[in-house]
C-alpha cells in the first residue's frame, strides 16, 4: 500500500532528509586518498547522533554499519572496513540515512578519490544527471514507469547499463515502502504519482553490462563482469507544484 503524508509529516520528513544530506556531505569532504571506509562510517555516525538522529540503515535486516561504502566495481551495500583504505584513482559509492522522529531519509553519492579516469568521471555525471532525469518525470499525474523509463533512456544512450537487481522504494515511516520505483521500464505504465508520496529514487549504473553477483559476506553487490560502477540517490516528495528533493543541506 502507498502511504500519501500530510505536510505536517513532510515538515519532519524534511529534517530527516536534511540530516541525511549533511551526512553525506561530511562525508564526500573527508574522502581523500587514505582514509579507511569505517573512518568515513563513523563520521557520519557521529554526526547523524548529534543531529538527534538515528543512523537508519544500522541493524536494517542486520546491517553492521551507519553508511554503505562501495568501491570501483562495487555497485551497493559494502560493509565498512578498517582495513580497507581509499586509494587514488577510486571511486567510492556512499549510500545513508537517518531516521528522525519516526520518519527516514534516505541518499547516496558517488565520489572521485584524488584524480580519476576520463572513464569513471563519465560514469559518475551521467549516474547523476540520470537521476535528475528521473527526477523531473517524477510529476503528480504521471506514472512510476515514466520515471524508470526516463532514467534508463538517459543512461543507455551514453552506453551503461542500468542494474535490474535493486531498485528504489517508496520511504516515510519505514525506510523501504511501496511502491518499487526499477531504474529500467516502459513510460506510461506502473501506478500513478499523487501529491504526498515520497520516493527514493536511485540509479545504479554499470560501465559494462547490468548483471551483479553478491560477495561471501552477504551484502556487498558487484558487477558481475568487474567494470565499474556508480549510484546516486535522492529523497523526493511529489507536489501538486511538481517534484521537490527533499535530500539537500
Ligand atoms: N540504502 C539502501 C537503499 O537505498 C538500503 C540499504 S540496506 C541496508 O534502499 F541494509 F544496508 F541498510
Ligand atoms: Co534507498
Amino acid at each position: 500500500m502507498v502511504v500519501l503524508k500530510t505536510g505536517r509529516e513532510l515538515q519532519i520528513m524534511r529534517e530527516a532528509c536534511r540530516i541525511s544530506a549533511g551526512a553525506l556531505k561530511l562525508i564526500g569532504s573527508a574522502v581523500e586518498p587514505g582514509v579507511t571506509t569505517a573512518e568515513l562510517d563513523r563520521l557520519a555516525e557521529q554526526y547523524i547522533l548529534k543531529q538527534g538522529a538515528k543512523p537508519n540503515f544500522k541493524n536494517y535486516q542486520g546491517y553492521p554499519a551507519t553508511a554503505c561504502i562501495s568501491i570501483n566495481n562495487e555497485v551497493i551495500h559494502g560493509i565498512p572496513s578498517e582495513k580497507r583504505k581509499l586509494v587514488n584513482g577510486d571511486i567510492v559509492s556512499v549510500d545513508l540515512g537517518a531516521e528522525f522522529n519516526g520518519y527516514h531519509g534516505d541518499n547516496a553519492a558517488t565520489f572521485a578519490v584524488g584524480d580519476v579516469s576520463s572513464d569513471a568521471k563519465r560514469l559518475m555525471d551521467t549516474t547523476r544527471e540520470s537521476l535528475y532525469e528521473g527526477i523531473k518525470a517524477a510529476c503528480a499525474g504521471s506514472r512510476i514507469g515514466d520515471i524508470s523509463y526516463a532514467i534508463q533512456k538517459y543512461v543507455e544512450a551514453r552506453g551503461y547499463s542500468v542494474v535490474r537487481q535493486f531498485v528504489g522504494h517508496g520511504i516515510g515511516t519505514k525506510l523501504h515502502e511501496a511502491p518499487e520505483v526499477p531504474n529500467f521500464g516502459t513510460a506510461g505504465r506502473g501506478i500513478r504519482l499523487l501529491p504526498g508520496m515520497t520516493l527514493a529514487i536511485e540509479p545504479m549504473v554499470n560501465l559494462g553490462g547490468y548483471d551483479v553477483k553478491v560477495m561471501p559476506d552477504g551484502w556487498t553487490v558487484l558487477t558481475r563482469d568487474g567494470s565499474l560502477s556508480a549510484h546516486f540517490e535522492h529523497t523526493i516528495a511529489i507536489t501538486s507544484d511538481g517534484p521537490q528533493i527533499m535530500t539537500i543541506v
